[in-house]
């Protein structure tokens, strides 16, 4: 999917990463979410002409994977190898992820570089060996303070909770080593001083940075009672921290002490996509262990909110972990990209309700968006044969649609190419097909055509063009969005043919008006968003 052409040899390319995610079970839809908005994110790149490296990946090592393949009776690496081939990757295929690469965190490729990364750490006197006494949650795989823990009532009562996974911690007591991360808070601080938007949204910076100003402790970066892990290079009695060998994907995925000029054309990210549970890890452990190494930061971590079932993140720990396929057998993959960008502002909690998806896929999707594309084929199919007509006589009509389509592209270049405000683009584009319809309703087109004049044809063919030009730019627009939906439109619009490949369309030409030649064969392929079949739950 990359774009590999000439013109990006030796320019950087515009780095996206999701999380790794845990394999310690199958992806539900909060997985999902990020990596369909980082997908989004790419696509939306890649169509404005950039060179992009979308990456995602899986974090296979530490006591959690442990755990779960010892409970299912089989070694760690054959629990993490099924759950990758049979879950992870059928699904982002299923979902039309165009990822560049995928990282497993078992791979040698990571492992001899992490080790390598770490004992150059060790060599420059970052690190030390300490002992260390604390609560721990292993469904965070991290070191709890006192402070934040909850009480535990019914079935846990008298013990501590980790407040994310409403779980019992551990109390672990161990040797281990120490990265000197509490030497980082003021560099830390003024980093993010002087580069405002490295961490978002706002609130995520300010959390962040208040997490910062009370002081850092140096961070246990080495584990001895188990051994699901990568050997510390200089004590073999010792695994690294799975958190340290997991942030380190992003930098061994792109050539990372292994191939220069690559990882040089890409490292480091300009977006860390990253939830909000993870977000100190990626803006503070990160960017301290980059800084010790001399290596350079950033350009953003950007946080989204939790979607929520009953008030509580949804997870497989919490049992709430709905599978996106449930969702895909009855609206669509592309209508299932749509919605939670569409509905749930990027940034803020969102709770998933099937109510709410049916109502805006009827109205939004089926009603809005598909049948403005079936009434304009068929009215061209049945006035014009079928040929897009020349769409003479523009009147102040057909000038505020093209003025309401260059304001929706560049409004939704704006917000979600450089905001990632992905509800706020999206709606820009759909404001706009409202007002074709708006136009059609008005202009009456089925009227006009039983006027048999030169002039009433004429007529005619104006507004089906305005309709038709206004399709063509919507596909290119929502393609990063709902890519299989906005091809068939395309191939409707019989645009390939005079304007090649939807995907090499640019952003930068969406807005402008009249790029669909008189002359294409508009066809009426089947309908974009079929009618939803009830009964509608899973
Ligand atoms: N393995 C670590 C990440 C290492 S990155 C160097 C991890 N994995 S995870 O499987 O628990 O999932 C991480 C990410 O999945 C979250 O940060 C978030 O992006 C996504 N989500 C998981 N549950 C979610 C929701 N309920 N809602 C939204 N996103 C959620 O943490």
């Amino acid at each position: 999917m990359a774009a590999t052409g000439n013109e990006h040899r030796g320019t950087k390319a515009f780095y996206v990463s999701t999380p790794i995610y845990y394999v310690n079970d199958a992806p539900h839809l909060g997985h999902a979410y990020t990596t369909v908005a980082g997908d989004v994110l790419s696509r939306w790149h890649r169509q404005r002409g950039e060179k992009v490296w979308y990456l995602t990946g899986t974090d296979e090592h530490g006591q959690k994977i442990m755990r779960t393949a010892e409970a299912h009776g089989v070694t760690p690496q054959e629990w993490c190898d099924k759950l990758v081939e049979e879950a992870w990757q059928p699904l982002w295929k299923h979902l039309e992820i165009a990822n560049d690469d995928f990282i497993r965190t078992t791979q040698p490729r990571h492992t001899a570089r992490v080790q390598e990364f770490v004992q150059s750490l060790y060599d420059k006197g970052e690190i030390y060996q300490g002992g260390y006494e604390g609560p721990y949650c292993v469904g965070c795989e991290e070191y709890k303070t006192p402070g934040e823990l909850l009480d535990g009532a019914g079935e846990y009562a008298g013990q501590k909770l980790c407040p994310i996974h409403k779980r019992p911690v551990e109390m672990l007591k161990e040797e281990n080593y120490f990265f000197k991360l509490s030497e980082y808070g003021p560099k830390l601080l003024e980093h993010y001083e002087r580069n405002p938007g490295f961490i978002q949204p706002e609130s995520a910076r300010n959390e962040v940075v208040n997490f910062v100003r009370q002081g850092l402790q140096d961070l246990s970066i080495s584990r001895s009672t188990f051994d699901w892990g990568i050997r510390i290079p200089w004590d073999d009695k010792h695994v690294i921290y799975v958190w340290v060998d997991a942030l380190l994907n992003y930098a061994t995925a792109v050539g990372y002490g292994a191939d220069q000029e690559k990882f040089e054309q890409t490292f480091p990210a300009d977006v860390h996509l990253v939830g909000k549970d993870i977000l100190r890890f990626h803006a503070v452990i990160w960017p301290a262990m980059l800084m010790a190494n001399g290596l350079p930061l950033p350009g953003k971590v950007v946080a989204n909110g939790w979607l929520m079932v009953g008030g509580e993140k949804m997870s497989k720990s919490n049992l709430t972990g709905i599978s996106p396929h449930q969702l895909t057998d009855h609206f669509g993959v592309d209508a299932y990209r749509w919605y939670f960008l569409r509905a749930i502002q990027f940034g803020q909690d969102g709770s998933f309700s099937w109510e709410d998806f049916q109502a805006r896929y009827t109205s939004e999707l089926a009603n809005d968006f598909g049948n403005l594309a079936s009434r304009v084929a068929a009215m061209v199919g049945r006035y014009f044969d079928g040929v897009l007509p020349q769409g003479p006589a523009a009147g102040p009509a057909e000038q505020a649609v093209a003025d309401g389509l260059a304001k929706a592209a560049r409004e939704a270049d704006e917000r979600i190419g450089e905001r990632l405000d992905f509800a706020g683009g999206i709606a820009a584009v759909f404001d706009f097909i409202k007002q074709v319809n708006g136009y059609l309703t008005e202009q009456e087109p089925w009227k006009v055509a039983k006027d048999a004049s030169p002039e009433g044809q004429a007529r005619l063919a104006a507004i089906l063009y305005t309709a038709a030009e206004s399709l063509r730019a919507t596909a290119v627009l929502l393609n990063p969005v709902m890519p299989a939906t906005c091809e068939k439109l395309w191939a409707s619009l019989g645009a390939e043919p005079h304007l090649g490949p939807l995907a090499e369309q640019r952003v930068a030409d969406a807005g402008t008006w009249g790029r669909l030649p008189a002359g294409a064969r508009v066809t009426k392929g089947e309908a974009l968003f079929p009618r939803l079949e009830e009964p509608a739950r899973a």
